[in-house]
């Protein structure tokens, strides 16, 4: 009998982008942390961006009911009519203005929003600039509709964050759009409302286009953030349910694109993945009422509450962390008295302390290899039992 033919491994036909394409380190030791929790090990886990507090019930029972009640079907590719208008109304209640429906894109997470937004916006070698760091599957998502993403080194004079005189200056004949987040991953700080204003004039006068990542809004701790949506239509928009509303794993999020992009981003989801999750749209529709919104806002006193722990702590063992995070739920923090390269670091602190934290070189190159990002959203009493290890670890 003839032997089956081997494959040789050459043969594999991998594409190009893939080689441009880094691992996702935050989920690789999220993966080894859940390898050691498995063997018995006891972690300390600050690595992963998601909230520790459970989807606010009145949303689980309306998927529960959404599952017992209905044919769970496709729905419309931008999302249900019925949840686009509620986040219409979302925009009135918390924003004071008007955003139409037609203009929402339902989707499947802010993922699939920041995806979609690549995919109309980008011919191959189109470049899309971003701050240095900033959140790691950015850069990605570009890559992986053929752009290039442009990382500008930011730092603490610019509280992380773009500014409109470095888009200017870096601007060149290749340059298709800007993205910024505010808050910002990994640095949880905001840009303010009048700089964003500033860079979308640049942005506009260079004829490009506009990303605003919104998905951290509701979680701030002093000035509440503002929408680029209060100032202009002609920019794209990138929320979520998966922080403030506390559903990560529903996978739901949402757009708001300027309206001309509309038909575009509508046939591209179409053919790209038919509809988002019924039974999440219809779950959704639970998440404005005002129990939920109280619930949440508690929520948010209580990040605030773990955010003034963990950063005199983590100050007190000589991490430095110049800019207070106003937002989001995590510290950027410079372990430069401990290493120069943390990705090592990282590794080690799992292994030898049990505790996650993810390394700077996820959120791009500028002094990534001094950076740590600490993921606080946990009870007080984990975060301490987080420092005491850090502290045996550091021998302080
Ligand atoms: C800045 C930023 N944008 C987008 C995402 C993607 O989140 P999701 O797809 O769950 O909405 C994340 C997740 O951590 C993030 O931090």
């Amino acid at each position: 009998m003839n032997r089956p033919e081997r494959v040789p491994a050459h043969a594999r036909r991998l594409a190009s982008r893939m080689a441009a394409i880094e691992p996702f380190h935050v989920v690789a030791l999220v993966t080894r942390a859940k390898a050691l929790e498995a063997q018995g090990r006891d972690i300390v886990n600050l690595v992963i961006g998601e909230p520790d507090f459970p989807t606010p019930r009145p949303i689980v029972e309306a998927g529960i009911e959404a599952l017992r009640a209905s044919r769970i079907g496709y729905t419309p590719s931008l999302g249900t009519p019925v949840l686009r208008e509620a986040l219409s109304g979302w925009y009135r209640a918390r924003y004071g203005i008007e955003v139409p429906a037609s203009r929402i894109c339902v989707t499947s997470g802010s993922s699939g929003a920041l995806l979609l937004t690549m995919g109309v916006l980008l011919s191959p070698g189109d470049e899309v600039l971003t701050a240095d760091p900033s959140y790691p599957a950015n850069r990605h998502f570009v890559r992986a509709m053929e752009g290039r993403a442009v990382g500008i080194p930011v730092g603490a004079d610019s509280a992380y964050q773009l500014t409109a005189e470095l888009v200017d200056r870096h601007w060149t004949p290749r340059t298709a759009a800007v993205m910024v987040a505010s808050p910002s991953n990994p640095t949880g700080t905001l840009l303010s409302l009048d700089e964003i204003t500033r860079i979308h004039e640049v942005v506009r006068r260079r004829g490009g286009v506009l990303i605003v990542d919104e998905i951290y809004h509701g979680i701030t701790y002093g000035d509440r953030a503002r929408s680029a949506l209060e100032f202009t239509d002609d920019v794209f928009v990138i929320n979520s349910f998966s922080k403030y509303f506390c559903m990560t794993g529903w996978r739901l999020g949402w757009m708001v694109a300027p309206p001309d992009y509309v038909d575009d981003i509508e046939k591209l989801a179409q053919n790209l993945y038919i509809s988002n999750s019924d039974i999440a749209q219809q779950a959704a529709l639970a998440a404005f009422s005002p129990a939920v919104t109280a619930e949440l806002e508690a929520n948010r006193a209580r990040f605030r509450a773990q955010r003034d722990y963990l950063l005199p702590a983590l100050c007190g063992l000589g991490f430095e962390v110049p800019v207070t995070p106003e937002g989001a739920f995590y510290i950027y923090a410079s372990a430069r008295r401990f290493t120069r390269d943390t990705y090592r670091f990282c590794y080690d602190l799992l292994d030898q302390a049990g505790v996650a934290v993810a390394p700077g070189i996820d959120f791009g190159e500028h002094r990534a290899a001094e950076h740590v990002r600490f993921s606080y959203p946990k009870p007080i009493p984990v975060l301490e039992e987080g420092v005491r290890r850090l502290r045996e670890y550091l021998g302080k």
